[in-house]
C-alpha cells in the first residue's frame, strides 16, 4: 500500500484480568453509556463484538474478556488486538491471572492501558495497584514510566470516559492504518449456526472493504455475502476497516480466528475452498 492510501482506523480492544476483577462489568458499562442514536432502546445485539463513538474518535471492543479468546486466536495466527485494557480490582490488587495476561499482551506485543477497577469499594487500593504492576515492568506515568492508568468504578459508571479517552490516546501513538480501497479482508470474531438464518458469522474487518455480493473464502469454508449487519443490527451494504460486521451467507460454520478474505467470484471460492479441505 503506497502512503497515501492508507487511512486512520478505528483501535480493537481486548479487555482482560483476572476472575471477577470487572471486565463483563466494564465492557457493559461502557456499552451502556456509549449508547448510539439509532439503537433502539439500548439493545444490543450480541455479535461477539462492538464500537462506541466518543468525541473523539471510534473504539471497537472485542465482547469475548478473558486471555483465552485472546490466545486461542493468536494461536490460530489472528492477531486482531491493538490494545489490552487490563482490569484489576483495586481491593484484591494483583493476582495470577493479572500476570497472566501481562505475559500474554507482553508476547503479542500489544500494549496495556490498566484499568483500576471498583475504585467505589472500601479497601480499594489503587496505590498498591500501581506499585504492585510496576514490579511487573508496567510503571505509570505519573511515576516516570509510559503505562497509562485509568482508575474506574463499572459499577457506578465514574472513570469510563477518562478512560476512553486514555486508549485513544494510546491509539494516536501506535498511528492505527488500513487501506479502505481494496478487496476486504479480515478475521471471525464469533460463529455460529443461526435457526433461521443459518451459518453467520462476525468479521472483523482489518483492511479494504467488503460489499454485499462478494464473494469469500474464510478458512475451508466458503460463501457469499447475502446480507450483512452491524453491531447494532442496522443492515449494511459494505463495511470497511476495524468494522464489525455480522455476515450471513457462509456455507458452513467458520471458526473464531479464521482469516477472512474476498476473491474475485464464486468458482474461485469454491476452488480454494476444496484445495484447503484436500478435496
Ligand atoms: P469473570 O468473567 O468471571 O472472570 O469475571 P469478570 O472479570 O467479568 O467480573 P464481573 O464483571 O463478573 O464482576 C465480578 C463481580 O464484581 C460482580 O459481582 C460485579 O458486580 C462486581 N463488580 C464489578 N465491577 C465493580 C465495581 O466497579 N465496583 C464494585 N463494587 N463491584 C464491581
Ligand atoms: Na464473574
Ligand atoms: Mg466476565
Amino acid at each position: 500500500d503506497s502512503p497515501d492510501s492508507l487511512k486512520p482506523r478505528a483501535p480493537v480492544v481486548t479487555i482482560m484480568g483476572h476472575v471477577d476483577h470487572g471486565k463483563t462489568s466494564l465492557l457493559d458499562a461502557i456499552r451502556k453509556t456509549n449508547v448510539t442514536g439509532g439503537e433502539a432502546g439500548g439493545i444490543t445485539q450480541h455479535i461477539g463484538a462492538y464500537h462506541v463513538k466518543t468525541g473523539r474518535g471510534e473504539i471497537v471492543f472485542l465482547d469475548t474478556p478473558g486471555h483465552e479468546a485472546f490466545t486461542t486466536m493468536r494461536k490460530r495466527g489472528a492477531q486482531v488486538t491493538d490494545i489490552v485494557i487490563l482490569v484489576v480490582a483495586a481491593d484484591d490488587g494483583v493476582m495470577d491471572q493479572t500476570r497472566e495476561a501481562v505475559s500474554h499482551a507482553k508476547a503479542a506485543q500489544v500494549p496495556i492501558v490498566v484499568a483500576v477497577n471498583k475504585i467505589d469499594k472500601e479497601g480499594s487500593n489503587p496505590d498498591r495497584v500501581m506499585r504492585e504492576l510496576s514490579d511487573l515492568g508496567l510503571v505509570p506515568e505519573a511515576w516516570g514510566g509510559e503505562t497509562i492508568f485509568a482508575n474506574v468504578s463499572a459499577k457506578q459508571h465514574t472513570g469510563l470516559d477518562e478512560l476512553l479517552e486514555m486508549v485513544l490516546l494510546q491509539a494516536e501513538v501506535l498511528q492505527l492504518q488500513a487501506n479502505p480501497d481494496k478487496p476486504g479482508r479480515g478475521h471471525v470474531v464469533e460463529a455460529k449456526l443461526d435457526k433461521g438464518r443459518g451459518p453467520v458469522g462476525t468479521v472483523l474487518i482489518s483492511e479494504g472493504t467488503i460489499r454485499q455480493s462478494d464473494s469469500f473464502v474464510c478458512g475451508m469454508v466458503h460463501g457469499k455475502i447475502r446480507a450483512m449487519f452491524t453491531d447494532q443490527g442496522q443492515k449494511i451494504q459494505e463495511a470497511g476497516p476495524s468494522t464489525p460486521v455480522e455476515i450471513q451467507g457462509f456455507d458452513t460454520i467458520a471458526e473464531a480466528g479464521d482469516e477472512f478474505v474476498v476473491v474475485a467470484d464464486d468458482k474461485v471460492a469454491k476452488r480454494i475452498a476444496s484445495i484447503r479441505l484436500g478435496k
